[in-house]
């Protein structure tokens, strides 16, 4: 332990303090992990962790690895000395490697924590389960739908842990949003609206040109599937949460809008999706313009729920008469002439909309304008969960399955937008969890 380590106890949810209480188990049984009983199992053993890629979200998981009084970082892996270095000034103790399979072969390590680039993800977690290492791997789950199956396949045929860095999955604000909207809270969900705006390149400085795809691995398509892979999978995998089911196909168009610099991955996407009872999932990122910041909205009959900035509206708050929005129209000078369709005619807008918490405590973190390196977003649960399952051998629900729908689902909406056509989810990436 060191000096960020915390009592067992603070990785605990606590379920009765949650909205929905235990119910949330059912539609969440992933969260067994992060029960008293589940941490108090496992007594005072300790998993020791090998760390593969120690890059920006590696050196975040180990801080957030040496708070969790269960977990000892024994060992580092990068191919990139400098940020080998970092990572070891971070936690001198721990043995390095610059050779994944050196490390796999250490028999100390009971875990392995994959933050690589992305198109070494599903390598890199065969290999290491095929090792009898448990693993949790940063998102995406792999940049080809090929490699997503054989994880897949391999998860099934194997005894390891498997966990996905999708941190939603363990953010208390998501986990009684999703809860509370599946309640009934703003009634029939009708369709939803996510979007991740920023304003930036994406780039990172580079010391010598010959380390430019490999630092900058983010813009290239040998490497990355860009913002679907990035930023989408996320967004993705709260829906498919919500409604408890995955999209059947999707449309889209992507483009390189404003960073022409060689990259080549898209800086605009849109992609909608449709799952089979006609709702939709509006989809859209930018990295040129982040007005819109980040969202996630979940459009009911009865209201709107923004499960990234935790409020809900309802529609009927502020209602106003048909007569005052129609006053309100010709003063402002919107009609040239009264239109009056007698008694069908009805508001298009609200008064005013009225904000509402939709967790029970404030739990928004920077008041949801970003999620970029935000501390308890779920991210330290999720490994604190990962590092007890490492201990008791026991598989936390649903998240492999979740990771490969969502991260299909990205690679689905890439193909839509490189070939401009309707795509449909394809019959031999259906797996048995998934419900259409
Ligand atoms: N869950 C989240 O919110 C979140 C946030 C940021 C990043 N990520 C994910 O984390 C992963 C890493 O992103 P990053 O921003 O840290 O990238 P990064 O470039 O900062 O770090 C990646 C590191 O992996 C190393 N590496 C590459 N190949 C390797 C290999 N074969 N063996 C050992 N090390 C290797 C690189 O040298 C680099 O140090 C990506 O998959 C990214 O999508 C997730």
């Amino acid at each position: 332990m060191n000096d960020n380590s915390m009592d067992r106890r603070t990785f605990c949810l606590d379920m009765g303090r949650l909205v929905g209480g235990l119910a949330v188990l059912s539609s969440a049984p992933w969260l067994h992990g992060c029960t008293e009983e589940s941490i108090a199992g496992i007594g005072k053993e300790v998993a020791r962790i090998g760390m593969i890629g120690v890059g920006s979200r590696g050196q975040y998981h180990m801080h957030n690895l040496q708070g969790i009084p269960h977990a000892r970082i024994v060992a580092l892996c990068d191919t990139y000395p400098v940020n080998l270095e970092a990572a070891h000034a971070l936690c001198p103790d721990a043995k390095t490697y610059s050779d994944y399979r050196a490390l796999l072969e250490d028999p100390e390590i009971d875990g392995v924590v994959i933050s690589t680039p992305l198109y070494n993800h599903a390598v890199i977690t065969l290999d290491a389960m095929a090792a009898g290492k448990h693993v949790f791997c940063e998102k995406s789950m792999a940049l080809t739908m090929d490699e997503c199956k054989s994880v897949y396949d391999a998860y099934m045929a194997s005894d390891r842990v498997l966990f996905y860095g999708m941190q939603r999955m363990y953010d208390p604000k998501y986990i009684e949003g999703v809860q509370r909207i599946r309640e009934g809270l703003i009634g029939d969900v009708v369709g939803m609206r996510c979007h991740w705006f920023r304003n930036a390149d994406w780039r990172r400085p580079v010391p010598s040109p010959e380390l430019e795809q490999s630092i900058n691995w983010r813009l290239y398509r040998a490497y990355s599937g860009g913002l679907m892979t990035e930023l989408a999978t996320h967004q993705l995998e709260v829906c498919n949460w919500v409604a408890g089911k995955v999209p059947v196909e999707c449309v889209g168009m992507g483009d390189i809008v404003y960073w022409k610099d060689g990259r080549e991955v898209y800086d605009s996407v849109n992609v909608t999706y449709r799952y089979s009872d006609g709702r939709k999932i509006c989809y859209e990122s930018l990295i040129s313009n982040k007005y819109n910041g980040l969202e996630e909205q979940v459009l009911g009959k009865k209201g709107t729920a923004d499960l990234s900035k935790s409020f809900y509206y309802l529609e009927d708050d502020n209602e106003i008469s048909g007569m005052r929005h129609l006053m309100d129209d010709i003063r402002k000078g919107v009609f040239a002439a009264v239109p009056s369709a007698g008694p069908s005619w009805r508001p298009e807008y609200k008064g005013e909309y009225v904000p509402h918490q939709l967790a029970s405590e404030v739990l928004g973190v920077n008041a949801g304008q970003s999620m970029v390196s935000a501390m308890h977003d779920g991210s330290d649960l999720a490994m604190s969960a990962f590092c007890t399952s490492c201990i008791n051998g026991e598989r936390a629900a649903n998240i492999v399955e979740e990771a490969y729908s969502s991260t299909m689902l990205c690679l689905l909406g890439n193909q839509a937008m490189d070939e401009g056509r309707l795509v449909r989810f394809p019959e031999e990436y259906k797996i048995p969890y998934l419900k259409f």
